[in-house]
């Protein structure tokens, strides 16, 4: 062990301010992360906070896409009109395929051919006898997060 390693475990110990910046240079980088804007708490500009279902730039505006709900890893069906998002669980009612993001403000099933309102949920065509379950969702610093 180093009078280097030595000094800083002494001053981690003690925690004295200054001596633990002193003490990440020059050696290997531990508990540090880069990138992965979307990971939970992963970067310096990502606050730790609630799970990120998508980016808000990422999802279309009037339009949509499937992404995983960090809460049960489910699809979701993101519905974005302006900076407003409703999340949808993405199994079709009828029998459980994942429906595909919405297109002109509908939102099919590719099974079987129901069709939902992408405004509410609500099923336009069946098989399907009821609609899509809204998950509550918001937009929170540019990030799309469980409400
Ligand atoms: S599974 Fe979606 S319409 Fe049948």
């Amino acid at each position: 062990m180093s009078r280097r390693s030595v000094l800083c475990g002494v001053l981690v110990a003690l925690a004295v301010p200054g001596g633990l910046a002193a003490c990440s240079s020059g050696s290997t980088p531990s508990g540090t992360t880069t990138g992965g804007g979307t990971v939970p708490g992963g970067g310096a500009t990502t606050p730790a906070g609630p799970p990120i279902i998508a980016a808000l730039a990422d999802v279309p505006d009037g339009g949509g896409l499937i992404a995983g709900n960090p809460a049960n890893s489910k699809p979701l069906v993101l519905v974005r009109t302006g900076d407003v998002v409703k999340a949808y669980d993405a199994t079709c009612p009828h029998q459980g395929t994942a429906v595909s993001p919405p297109e002109n403000g509908v939102i099919t099933c590719p099974n079987h051919g129901s069709t939902f309102n992408a405004a509410d949920g609500a099923v336009t065509k069946g098989p399907a006898t009821t609609g899509l379950k809204e998950v509550p969702v918001k937009v929170e610093a540019g990030q799309v997060v469980p409400a």
